[in-house]
C-alpha cells in the first residue's frame, strides 16, 4: 500500500512538472513597444507587428453579438479586433468581477486566430460616464459629476472624485490581473485605458476643490513640459496658459486620473496600454469649447506624458474626411515619443498607405462587424463628404472598402512591420492636383505616377485621387512594390545612369515569405510598373547600365 501511495505521489509530482513545464512552454513572450532611432514597432512574438485593426461597434463586444462580429473579421483579414469591455458589466456589484466575458473574448479571438486590443470603457467614454456601473451613476455624492460654471452637474465624472479613481483602478487591476493569468497566449496586445477621456459641455470642472487647484500655481513640471517661461513667479493656470488655460487646466486633471488608473493595470500586467483623442481641427484649431476638453489632443500631449508614464502611446481617432487634415494628425501623433496607432479611424481607406508612410504601427476602421448597427440615422447625415457612411456601420457595404486594402497587406504584415521598423519602408497616395511623387532609396529614386494612360503617357492623375503606393527596399537592388491605381518605377540616382529590369515577379505572400508566381514582362513592365483596382504585389530586382 505505501508503495503503491508512493509511487502515486511521484507520478502525481511527475504530472505536476510536466503540466508546469507545458505552461511556461506556451507562454509566449509579453508585447512591448520597441523604440529605436526615432523609429517605433509593437514586437509580437519578438518580432515587429503592425495592427491590421477593426473596431467593433460600441454594443458588439456581447457574446450573443460575436456571430455577426467574426464573419466580419475574417472577410477583412484584419489581424486584430479592437473590442470594449464595459465596466458596468465588469462590475455589476461593487467588488464583484465577471470574467465570463472576457473570457469567451479571449476563446473565440483565439478560435479566429487574431489577436485582440482590449478598450476599457471606465469613467469615461467619449467624455460621458454611460459604462460606469448603476452603483455609480446612482451614488452622485460618492462619485461627484464635473461642475460647469454655474454649479450645475454635467455628463461627465469629475477627475477629482477620489472615490470615482479608487474604484476605476481597481476595476482595471482586476482585468489586467485576469489578463495575466487567462492569457500566456498573449491573445491581447495592448489595452486601450477609457475611451475618448475629457468631457464636453464645461471646459473643466468648477466644483470648490477644482476652483482651488485651478487658481493655484501651475505645478513646476507641467511649466517645464510645456516650455513655458513664466513672466512672473509661480504663475497660476491662467497666467501661465491665458485662453487654453482651462483646456490645459482639464488635460492635466484627466491625465492624472487616467496615468493612475493606467499604472493600477500596469503593475497588475504590463502590456502595452494606450489612451485615444477626441481631435480637435488641427489646421483652423476653434477655441476651446469647440472640442473635447482634457483628452490628450495635440496641444496638450506633453501633460499626458508628463502625468501618464504607464501610457504607451497616445492614439488618434482620425476621421478626416480630407488628405491634408488626415495627415497634419498623423504629423502631429507620429512623434519620437509617441508611436503612430490610429485606435479608430475613418475616411478613404488608401489614407492608411499614409499610416504606414508615417512609421504607423497600426490602425483600426470603426465600426467593423455585421451586427447592422447605424451609428447615425441616414438622415443626420445627408450629405456624402466623409467617405465613413456612417448610417451603415455594421453591414458588409460598410467594410467593403476596405477589404481590398487588408486583403493585400495581410499576407505580408511581418514583411511591412519589419521594413517599417528598419527605416526601409515608404508608402504613399495621390493628393489633388500633383501628379508625380519621388520616393528616395539609396542609390536609388522610385518614381510614382497618376493616371498614366500609355506606354510613355504623361501622367495625367486619376480621375478622383484614388492612388496610393507602396515601396520597401528588400535589399540595395530589391524592392517590394505594390499599390492601387499608380504607376510605379525606378530610377538611379546618378544621372548618368539607366535603370534596367533585372527580373520582375508577380508573386503573394505566405506566412510572411514572398513566393513566386510568374515573371512580368513585355507589356506589363515596358512603360513602368502599373497597379489597378485588385491587390498586386511584386519582387523587382534592379540593375544600371
Ligand atoms: C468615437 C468613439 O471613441 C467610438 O467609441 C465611437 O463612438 C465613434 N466615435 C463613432 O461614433
Amino acid at each position: 500500500m505505501r508503495g503503491t501511495g508512493l509511487m502515486a505521489a511521484l507520478m502525481a509530482a511527475g504530472l505536476l512538472v510536466m503540466q508546469a513545464a507545458a505552461a511556461s512552454a506556451a507562454e509566449a513572450p509579453i508585447p512591448r513597444l520597441v523604440h529605436q532611432d526615432g523609429r517605433h514597432a509593437l514586437f509580437v512574438n519578438d518580432a515587429p507587428y503592425v495592427i491590421l485593426g477593426a473596431e467593433v461597434n460600441n454594443s458588439s463586444g456581447w457574446p450573443s453579438q460575436l456571430p455577426q462580429v467574426w464573419p466580419a473579421i475574417d472577410y477583412l483579414h484584419a489581424n486584430t479586433v479592437l473590442m470594449p469591455v464595459y465596466w458596468e458589466q465588469f462590475e455589476a456589484q461593487p467588488g464583484q468581477y465577471d470574467y465570463s466575458v472576457v473570457d469567451t473574448l479571449l476563446a473565440q479571438a483565439r478560435a479566429h486566430q487574431v489577436h485582440l486590443i482590449l478598450l476599457w470603457f471606465g469613467t469615461w467614454k467619449n467624455g460621458s460616464p454611460h459604462y460606469v456601473p448603476e452603483w455609480i451613476k446612482l451614488a452622485g455624492d460618492r462619485y461627484p459629476r464635473v461642475q460647469d460654471r454655474f454649479g450645475h452637474p454635467i455628463d461627465a465624472l469629475s477627475p477629482f472624485g477620489t472615490a470615482t479613481l479608487e474604484a476605476d483602478k481597481r476595476a482595471f487591476g482586476a482585468l489586467m490581473h485576469h489578463l495575466k493569468a487567462a492569457d500566456p497566449q498573449r491573445t491581447v496586445l495592448m489595452v486601450q485605458v477609457e475611451n475618448e477621456t475629457g468631457n464636453y459641455g464645461a471646459l473643466r470642472d468648477y466644483s470648490p476643490a477644482a476652483e482651488q487647484l485651478y487658481t493655484a500655481p501651475v505645478p513646476a513640471d507641467v511649466l517645464a513640459a510645456m516650455a513655458v517661461q513664466p513672466t512672473v513667479a509661480a504663475p497660476t493656470w491662467q497666467q501661465a496658459f491665458g485662453a487654453d488655460s482651462e483646456v490645459f487646466f482639464n488635460a492635466w486633471a484627466v491625465s492624472r486620473y487616467v496615468g493612475q488608473v493606467a499604472a493600477a493595470g500596469k503593475a497588475e500586467y504590463p502590456l502595452p496600454l494606450f489612451a485615444n483623442a477626441a481631435l480637435r481641427d488641427p489646421i483652423k484649431p476653434g477655441a476651446p469649447g469647440s472640442y473635447e476638453s482634457g483628452g490628450p489632443i495635440d496641444n496638450v500631449i506633453p501633460i499626458w506624458k508628463l502625468n501618464a508614464p504607464a501610457l504607451d502611446l497616445l492614439g488618434p481617432d482620425v476621421y478626416a474626411p480630407d488628405l491634408p487634415t488626415y495627415r497634419k494628425q498623423l504629423d502631429l501623433y507620429g512623434r519620437a515619443d509617441n508611436a503612430l496607432f490610429l485606435p479608430e479611424t475613418g475616411g478613404s481607406p488608401r489614407f492608411l498607405f499614409f499610416v504606414l508612410g508615417h512609421g504607423g504601427i497600426g490602425f483600426a476602421p470603426f465600426g467593423i462587424d455585421f451586427t447592422r448597427t447605424p451609428v447615425y440615422p441616414d438622415a443626420a447625415r445627408p450629405r456624402e463628404e466623409s467617405l465613413t457612411p456612417w448610417s451603415r456601420t455594421g453591414t458588409k457595404e460598410f467594410v467593403a472598402p476596405f477589404e481590398p486594402l487588408y486583403r493585400l497587406f495581410a499576407p505580408m504584415a511581418p514583411e511591412l512591420a519589419r521594413l517599417n521598423f528598419e527605416g526601409r519602408l515608404q508608402a504613399t497616395g495621390e493628393e489633388q492636383g500633383r501628379l508625380t511623387q519621388t520616393l528616395h532609396f539609396g542609390a536609388w529614386d522610385a518614381l510614382v505616377s497618376y493616371g498614366v494612360w500609355a506606354r510613355n503617357g504623361a501622367p495625367m492623375g486619376n480621375p478622383q485621387p484614388i492612388g496610393a503606393a507602396l515601396v520597401g527596399q528588400l535589399a540595395d537592388n530589391q524592392f517590394l512594390v505594390s499599390g492601387f491605381h499608380a504607376r510605379i518605377d525606378f530610377r538611379p540616382v546618378r544621372p548618368e545612369l539607366q535603370r534596367q529590369f533585372l527580373r520582375v515577379e508577380e508573386g503573394t505572400y505566405e506566412n510572411g515569405s514572398f513566393r513566386f508566381q510568374r515573371v512580368l514582362n513585355g507589356d506589363q513592365t515596358d512603360g513602368g510598373l502599373d497597379f489597378f483596382a485588385d491587390p498586386l504585389v511584386l519582387r523587382v530586382s534592379l540593375a544600371s547600365y
